[in-house]
């Protein structure tokens, strides 16, 4: 059996929404299952003035109905490794009471920032200052890193000053996710895949991440972010990237980072032409069973905000020149999933043609439409489709945040963004935000509950395609 690694574990904003809907449960159940150190100690902080007793109640009270099939005894012992310390961000004295509470025997000491990227500098200034910097500490940085390409370099660079790129883990979540990491090995092992995918059989690639849920009590962070920032950013260019960059020799996180890096930097920016024509933002409306995005808690009556985007991406190297790679992503939508389609070219009948799913939530499947002889005399076809899950249904699904966290307890740093893909990536996104800024494209509206507004569908329809619901 492996050994278990130790820890202490400081969780910055342990109060809030993530702490309680994601961090604490899957700590508990990477516990529960036997993957966590019973000796790792996890120090919670916010700036609330409780004490670990109250903390505790207020998880008891937030987390556990997140958690799925717990286990009282488990949780119990669970609970007991969890100390709470209130901390002011602004106040380095209160980073000295956090070192004291660290033993000088801890050689790995996880800092989890679950707090609003602006703290992050401030927040790791009073690390260093206290001594919490040296090669025991890894930090963790939750998306979305920064509101543009400067906020995002300016964290990065800050961050450089007290901690090496070795040190530094910037989440994003959906690279935890089996569907997504089963998409390198559907790309790296299958060959029959490999051989064909390039822009000469692929005639066009479709992502597309839609939810039915509206910004529920993040009206306030949502109204400042928008769809563009808090989804396209990371998890759809990650999505994207996994899908067209070069499977690297070796699989090992370097090599995946720079082939995706690589990728990143390849996607060609959109001209001003594009800027208007090639991506659509949208708005969800009131609708018979839904409010509209305005009248959401917390959100401006004026918002301009975006919560839904569709785009056309197209990516300059050889493998991919001329093949639309088309992205979508909306809130309030008609139903929730996230699937890859990768469509295939058909030379001699061009009406036909092969669609490759690859469903990623909320099941992890995969399926391929054929065209068969229809069984009779007469030469006619009818379509057919080879289907079928990938998840083993006899084995437990670890959430993204669990097989995250024990990644970063054990350092290993493939499922986290190198600080250049999230720069590149913000590259690709700022001239889209200033285009918008600057008022250049209109703001559709779509019905809350729908399939988007109409000019999404014209955007594609445009090429000759359809989005495939
Ligand atoms: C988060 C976004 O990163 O991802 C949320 O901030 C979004 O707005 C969520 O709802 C979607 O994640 P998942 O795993 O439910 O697809």
């Amino acid at each position: 059996m492996q050994s278990l690694v130790d820890f202490d574990f400081i969780l910055f904003g342990a109060t809030g929404d993530l702490a309680m809907r994601k961090i604490f449960p899957s700590l508990y159940k990477a516990y529960e299952n036997g993957l966590l150190s019973p000796k790792g100690r996890i120090i919670a902080t916010s700036r609330s003035k409780l004490d670990s007793h109250e903390f505790k109640k207020a998880v008891e009270l937030k987390s556990k109905i997140h958690i799925k099939k717990g286990n009282q005894k488990k949780w119990e012992e669970f609970i007991q490794n969890i100390s709470y310390l209130p901390i002011e961000l602004t106040q380095a004295d209160d980073f000295k009471m956090l070192q004291e509470k660290i033993s000088t025997q801890s050689s790995n000491i996880i800092v989890y920032f679950s707090i609003s990227p602006e703290f992050f500098i401030q927040a790791c200034r009073n690390l260093a200052l206290v001594g919490l910097s040296d090669e025991r500490v890894k930090i963790v940085l939750e998306k979305p890193l920064g509101m543009d390409l400067k906020s995002c370099q300016d964290i990065n660079n800050e961050i450089a000053k007290y901690y090496k790129e070795e040190q530094v883990y910037r989440i994003d979540h959906y690279l935890g996710k089996e569907s997504i990491q089963n998409l390198l090995v559907l790309r790296a092992f299958n060959p029959v895949f490999a051989s064909l995918w390039d822009r000469k059989h692929v005639k066009s690639v479709e992502i597309s991440v839609f939810e039915t849920l509206g910004v529920e009590s993040r009206g306030e962070f949502y109204d400042a972010t928008g769809a563009l920032r808090d989804m396209v950013q990371n998890h759809i260019l990650q999505i994207l990237s996994l899908v067209a960059m070069d499977i690297p020799q070796n699989l090992d996180a370097h090599s995946i980072r720079k082939a995706k890096l690589k990728l990143l930097k390849s996607l060609k920016p959109l001209n001003d032409e594009e800027l208007s024509h090639r991506i659509i933002r949208a708005q969800y409306s009131k609708s018979a069973d839904f409010k509209a995005y305005i009248d959401e808690d917390y959100v401006n009556k004026q918002s301009q905000t975006e919560t839904f985007v569709a785009l056309r991406v197209q990516i300059a190297n050889e493998k991919w020149d001329n093949v639309p790679f088309y992205l979508r992503t909306g809130k309030r939508m008609a139903e929730s999933f996230a699937q890859i389609i990768i469509s295939f070219k058909n030379e001699h009948l061009k009406e036909y043609t092969n669609h490759l799913t690859i469903r990623l939530q909320p099941d992890n499947q995969l399926s391929l439409n054929l065209r068969i002889k229809k069984t009779g005399r007469a030469m006619q076809t009818d379509e057919r489709m080879l289907h079928f899950n990938l998840d083993n249904p006899f084995i437990r699904i670890m959430q993204p945040y669990e097989r995250l966290i024990l990644d970063v307890i054990e350092g290993n740093q493939t499922c986290f963004n190198h600080k250049e893909e999230l720069e590149a990536a913000w590259s690709y996104i700022d001239p889209i935000l200033h285009h918008w800024q600057a008022n250049k494209s209109p703001l559709f509206y779509y019905p809350a509950g729908s399939w988007g507004p109409s000019e999404a569908f014209k955007l594609i329809q445009k090429d000759g395609n359809e989005w495939h619901n």
